[in-house]
């Protein structure tokens, strides 16, 4: 999502916010209701909600704020922090600071994206991980280092970065298979 133009007409022919829980929304909507200045407060508990925001959202959101969609689409492109497409169970940031890049973070880079084949900003067919970056993730110490769910994986070197993805992907496959019916 760069451009906002056209912005009801891609909502209307979307589908893909169909099967959402709005509820979530309308109980965050009615918190911040008649507080001004609470766009951003509010985008980003939508984000938590929803894991990135709908298109629909921000239609929501500037009806109930009584903003003009283009001034809510505006404000949500404008800060990184936010996403426009739904991410995987499990989402990966890898640290672009200048700590990690000096430490070979584009190598970090260039494994994760073999070992998941998806490009940075992807996520993969199953849906299991989403691969984005962030500025300095604040555990400089570590770079080059990467956060899954809120884990902070460092010092890496590729192989470690490989490492811990498998590891992930073996425990999911356990949990599938203690899950499945006996
Ligand atoms: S630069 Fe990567 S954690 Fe600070």
């Amino acid at each position: 999502m760069t451009c906002g133009c056209n912005l009801k007409e891609r909502w209307e022919t979307s589908r893909d916010d169909d099967n959402l829980d709005w509820n979530r929304l309308k109980t965050v909507l009615e918190r911040y209701h008649n507080q001004p200045g609470s766009l951003i407060a509010v985008l980003q508990e939508t984000q938590s909600i929803y894991g990135y925001l709908p298109l629909k959202a921000l239609f929501i959101i500037a009806r109930e704020l009584k903003i003009k969609p283009s001034k809510v689409y505006g404000a949500a492109t404008f800060y990184t922090q936010f996403r426009f497409k739904p991410v995987g169970k499990h989402l990966i940031l890898l640290c672009q600071g200048t700590a990690c890049h000096v430490n070979g973070a584009d190598r970090i880079a260039t494994a994760l994206c073999e070992e998941l084949k998806i490009e940075i900003g992807d996520t993969t067919a199953d849906g299991m991980f989403t691969l984005d970056t962030a500025a300095c993730l604040g555990c400089c110490s570590l770079a080059p280092v990467m956060m899954i769910d809120g884990q902070a994986y460092g010092p890496l070197t590729p192989d470690k970065a490989r490492a811990v993805i498998k590891a992930i992907y073996s425990t999911e496959l356990a949990a599938g298979r203690d899950g499945e019916p006996a």
